[in-house]
């Protein structure tokens, strides 16, 4: 079965947490798309739910899709996200921001009761850091800001770090949704993640970073062999 198969047999298994009535976060990326899809069609069917989403990309597909949405200031609490991750450890501790909504995406995570992560096999790891650690940080200084991370993840990282600023297929800076600019940080394997995320929420020129610990309640896997859904205990 192909990756795209198994985001989307994730994806759908997901709609299951779904209930009526509920306000929901709305991932960005490939699989999270999948779910504004399959919850679009749902929609149309007279499920009755909003919709936060954390990316622009999300929300002219949730706006195609006949889904109604909201913003946080008026949704306050929300029931339920459904987002894709890069990766996933056994600790249910993620890298996010590949898609570069990072930080939306872990203000919604953060305003959520409940979070439920949908990926491919592929996506499961037992050390983060395979796929680089998007930071996302303010345009001004970031030459240094750079540095400053680079040295930190020679202090946390072993072997060869590999700090590269994020361009778009121009080749010109990339820019989020909040008109900051991604760094993206290679650093093979880091074992002490919670030190790592928390010297970089500390960081003066860094908005945030793509470790997402301690928010992610279920994972949702699509694989060959089936959707394996697992509760963090
Ligand atoms: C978006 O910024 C990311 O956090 C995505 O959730 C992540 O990159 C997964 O993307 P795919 O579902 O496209 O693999």
């Amino acid at each position: 079965m192909s990756k795209e198969a198994q985001k989307q047999q994730a994806a759908e298994a997901a709609l299951d947490l779904v209930e009526n009535g509920m306000t929901l976060g709305l991932g960005t990326g490939s699989t999270a798309a999948f779910f504004v899809s399959a919850l679009g069609a749902r929609v149309r069917h007279g499920f009755d739910v909003k919709g936060v989403p954390t990316s622009e990309q999300t929300r002219i597909l949730a706006e195609k899709e006949g889904i109604p949405l909201t913003n946080l200031g008026d949704a306050g609490r929300l029931d339920l996200t459904i987002d894709g991750a890069d990766e996933v450890d056994t600790s249910f501790r993620l890298i996010k921001g590949g898609g570069g909504a990072l930080l939306r995406e872990k203000i919604v995570a953060s305003a959520s009761r409940k979070v439920a992560i949908i990926v491919d096999e592929a996506k499961c790891v037992d050390h983060l850091g395979h796929f680089p650690l998007p930071i996302e940080v303010v345009p001004f200084g970031v030459r240094v800001t750079q540095q400053r991370i680079s040295e930190l993840l020679g202090v946390y990282g072993e072997g060869e770090v590999n700090i590269r600023l994020r361009t778009d297929q121009f080749g010109e800076p990339y820019v989020t949704d909040g008109e900051h600019l991604i760094v993206d940080a290679a650093f093979n394997k880091v074992t002490n993640i919670e030190g790592l995320a928390s010297s970089l929420d500390s960081m003066t020129g860094v908005v945030d970073h793509g470790l997402f610990i301690d928010l992610c309640d279920m994972l949702i896997v699509g694989s060959d062999n089936g959707v394996r859904t697992i509760a963090k205990s």
